[in-house]
């Protein structure tokens, strides 16, 4: 029975070559479709099979779009149509799209109306960033659908009356209403307390300022010109947003505030917030989710054919645990709990918030107070520690704390009060990300709970700086495991003292460690970890980085993935293909590891598909497997067929995490 269901996923996996042709002819014929009176269009600029986005930005189209086309695909996140010639009226059921984040159809000349709630009162849009400036939107538009909203740009339409349901927006940072001919009261808008860019100019607006405005301290460019507001207190208060804020306001602007020693105080706009679509896109819930995956699961056939034949770009970003030249450092440091180095002394080498880590890079805590920053731990929300903890508890960032040095950061070892030990990791890419966005992830992050996970446990955000807290893992990680584990017979001098410590503890003894079944438990945790974050939530989590070194192992050598997540704070993120399609074919390679022992470089990947291909995959095998008898060398082959399957050079051919974690099952019953 078991070897029929395997025969039976094989076969569909190959019977996607076709399904995968025919999903594709669809979705561009959908595209060739919703373009047809559309002149400058070219339908060879649409390739892929699902299209997530489409930018078709400043092409010199012409016409109008036929949208119903648009409605079933159902992948598409971004829309980006601005600065063509686009005309028409956008349908009203468009807002009600479940998937799109990101819509821009600016410098068009598109009207219609803007009411998703008009037949379903609960609709919901997931969508992040609208910018229909400079159109003819006229129509009262209702917006209390968006909650998710992050920045609206409205301006240059002919919209007459504010739109409504502001109330809604409570994630509204970025508004632009400015030259819309809109008449009647501000207040309206007084709810968006996230606001930080607020242009009305160029309006017949009227109300009170500042008491019928969003609170002024959080907004960071204001420009209310050429309204009729009334002022009900001086703007000394208010120079931060300089003189041309408020040029014809209204009643009582008196601009002319410390005029003698502030004549040309100007302030520029900031650049409009970069939102971070990725970044948020897969928190988000969809309430349509559910019907769809309903359509999905039709057949597996047709769920495989979901798959992207995207390509995938190797590079996505991460946040390394441990760098392998980094391994000889890590060993050191692992053992030993470093002691506090006096604070002094470390002045004396390096600035007060200045350090230096073993790579030369040095990270910079451009902060006022450091000191004051809380660390927050989820579990014990009564720990009362802050920055200056972790300084204490880490000899100052000092090289003797430093665990790795990751890709994206160091990463420090440290005992907190309470004898928790824990790994500290700088997200450096991490920088520019807002403060709010980091906790939503950060708390995000921490919910993710499974045997095979290893979930944040706590965060620190100083000033620009993110730091992260983990669980600390003193068996190490999974790479360094399989690299350091003894090749003789009973060699004792191979074996390091950690090793021992390990065996002594964990109670895994050194015969079973040798074993494959240890390996092949490795393997299904993993994949069990790894199946969860894909399948569990409403969307689904992509590691992005899935290696060996961010595989940790507890004590009975249980794997726990780390570093889950964090591709989603990068600046680069938004544009890094990463889908889950990419952590399968990590998976693929980490299999490889397991089975191989070697490291999984492309050269490993060539050569072990290039094995499995010719029926010779039992010379692949790890020499140091101490072979059981019984089936495991035909296991062993069979799990390098998976890695096989995980490994397609198409994104599509690649099975789902779920089919993997199966026939991983059923290669060694427990
Ligand atoms: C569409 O683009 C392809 C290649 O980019 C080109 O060969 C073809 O002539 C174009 N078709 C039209 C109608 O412009
Ligand atoms: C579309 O492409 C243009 C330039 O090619 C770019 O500036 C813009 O950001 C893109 N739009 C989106 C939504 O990524
Ligand atoms: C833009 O398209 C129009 C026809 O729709 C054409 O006449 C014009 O030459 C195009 N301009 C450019 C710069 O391609
Ligand atoms: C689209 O434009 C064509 C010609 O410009 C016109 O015949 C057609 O009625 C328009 N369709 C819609 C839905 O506006
Ligand atoms: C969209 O899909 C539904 C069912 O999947 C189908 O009935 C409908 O005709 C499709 N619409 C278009 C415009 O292709
Ligand atoms: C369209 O707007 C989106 C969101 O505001 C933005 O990311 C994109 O860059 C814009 N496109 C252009 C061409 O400016
Ligand atoms: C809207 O798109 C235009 C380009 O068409 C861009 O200049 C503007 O900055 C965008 N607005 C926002 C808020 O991104
Ligand atoms: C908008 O907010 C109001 C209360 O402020 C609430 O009653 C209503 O249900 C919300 N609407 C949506 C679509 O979330
Ligand atoms: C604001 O403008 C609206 C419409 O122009 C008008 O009805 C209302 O009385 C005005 N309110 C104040 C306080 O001036
Ligand atoms: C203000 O808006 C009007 C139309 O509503 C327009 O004619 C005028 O040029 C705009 N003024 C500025 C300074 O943008
Ligand atoms: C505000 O808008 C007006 C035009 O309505 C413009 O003259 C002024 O420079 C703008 N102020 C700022 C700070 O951008
Ligand atoms: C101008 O502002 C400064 C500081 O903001 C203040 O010390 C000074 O007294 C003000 N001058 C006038 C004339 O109000």
């Amino acid at each position: 029975m078991k070897s029929f269901c395997t025969f039976f996923i094989l076969l569909a996996l190959l019977l996607l070559v076709d399904s995968q042709s025919s999903s594709k002819d669809e979705d561009q014929e959908l595209m060739s479709k919703a373009f047809q009176f559309v002149s400058g269009f070219n339908s060879s600029w649409f390739q892929t099979a699902q299209i997530q986005e489409i930018n078709l930005s400043s092409k010199n189209l012409s016409g109008n779009i036929s949208w119903k086309y648009l409605r079933n695909m159902s992948k598409l996140e971004a829309l980006d149509l601005s600065g063509n010639f686009l005309h028409g009226q956008v349908p009203n059921w468009f807002w009600r799209s479940s998937t799109l984040l990101v819509v821009n159809l600016s410098n068009n000349r598109l009207g219609g109306s803007i009411n998703p709630i008009s037949q379903n009162p609960s609709s919901f849009s997931p969508l992040q960033n609208l910018n229909l400036s400079n159109n003819r939107f006229t129509n009262q538009l209702h917006l209390s659908a968006f909650s998710n909203l992050k920045s609206l740009d409205l301006s240059h339409n002919n919209l007459v009356a504010l739109p409504s349901g502001f109330q809604n927006l409570s994630n509204l940072r970025h508004l632009d209403l400015s030259n819309c001919n809109i008449k009647g009261n501000i207040k309206s808008i007084s709810s968006l307390t996230s606001l930080s860019y607020l242009d009305l100019s160029n309006n017949t607006l009227n109300g009170s300022f500042p008491s019928d405005f969003p609170p002024l301290k959080n907004i960071k460019f204001l420009n209310i010109s050429r309204n009729n507001f009334k002022a009900s207190t001086t703007l000394d208060r208010f120079k931060k947003f300089g003189k041309w804020a408020f040029i014809h306001a209204g009643q009582n602007f008196n601009y002319n505030y410390n005029a003698s020693k502030t004549p040309t105080l100007h302030s520029s706009p900031p650049q409009p917030e970069h939102i971070h679509i990725q970044a948020d896109k897969k928190k988000k819930k969809r309430p349509r989710e559910k019907q769809k995956s309903k359509h999905r699961t039709r057949s597996m056939i047709a769920a495989l054919s979901c798959a992207s034949a995207l390509v995938v770009v190797a590079m996505c970003m991460c946040v390394g645990w441990c760098c392998r030249r980094k391994r000889q450092l890590a060993k050191r440091s692992k053992w030993a709990i470093s002691k506090p180095v006096p604070l002094s002394m470390k002045m004396e080498k390096s600035g007060p918030f200045e350090f230096e880590t073993e790579s030369g890079t040095s990270w910079v805590a451009d902060l006022k107070e450091p000191s004051s920053a809380p660390v927050v731990v989820f579990e014990k929300p009564l720990m009362n520690l802050t920055f200056v903890d972790l300084l204490a508890a880490t000899s100052h960032f000092g090289k003797d704390s430093l665990l790795a040095e990751g890709r994206c950061g160091p990463v420090y070892r440290a005992v907190l009060p309470g004898d928790i030990h824990v790994a500290i990791k700088v997200l450096e890419n991490a920088r520019y990300v807002h403060h709010h966005d980091a906790v939503a992830l950060f708390l995000h992050l921490s919910q993710l709970k499974h045997p095979n996970l290893l979930p944040l446990s706590g965060y620190c955000i100083a000033g620009k700086e993110k730091l992260v807290l983990c669980e600390f893992m003193a068996n190490g990680d999974l790479g360094r495991w399989l690299q350091e584990l003894p090749t003789g017979e009973t060699n004792v001098e191979d074996w390091s003292g950690d090793t021992w410590e390990i065996i002594q503890n964990g109670g895994v003894s050194r015969a079973e460690k040798m074993g494959w079944p240890i390996r092949h438990r490795i393997a299904v945790g993993v994949a069990r970890g790894l199946a969860f974050l894909h399948h569990a939530g409403s969307r689904p989590v992509v590691h992005g980085h899935l290696v060996t070194s961010n595989v940790l192992l507890g004590d009975d050598l249980e794997p726990r993935i780390a570093d889950f997540g964090f591709r989603k704070l990068g600046r680069e993120s938004a544009a890094a293909n990463c889908w889950t399609e990419t952590d399968v074919y990590c998976f693929g390679v980490v299999l490889m590891e397991l089975v191989t022992g070697r490291e999984g470089t492309a050269e490993t990947v060539v050569w072990v598909r290039k094995a499995v291909r010719e029926g010779d995959a039992v010379k692949a095998l790890d020499e140091r497997l101490k072979l059981g008898g019984g089936d495991s060398e035909s296991e062993m082959v069979e799990t390098l067929r998976v890695a096989y399957l995980c490994t397609a050079e198409s994104p599509g051919k690649r099975p789902s995490m779920q089919q993997v974690l199966g026939l991983l099952k059923d290669i060694h019953p427990d």
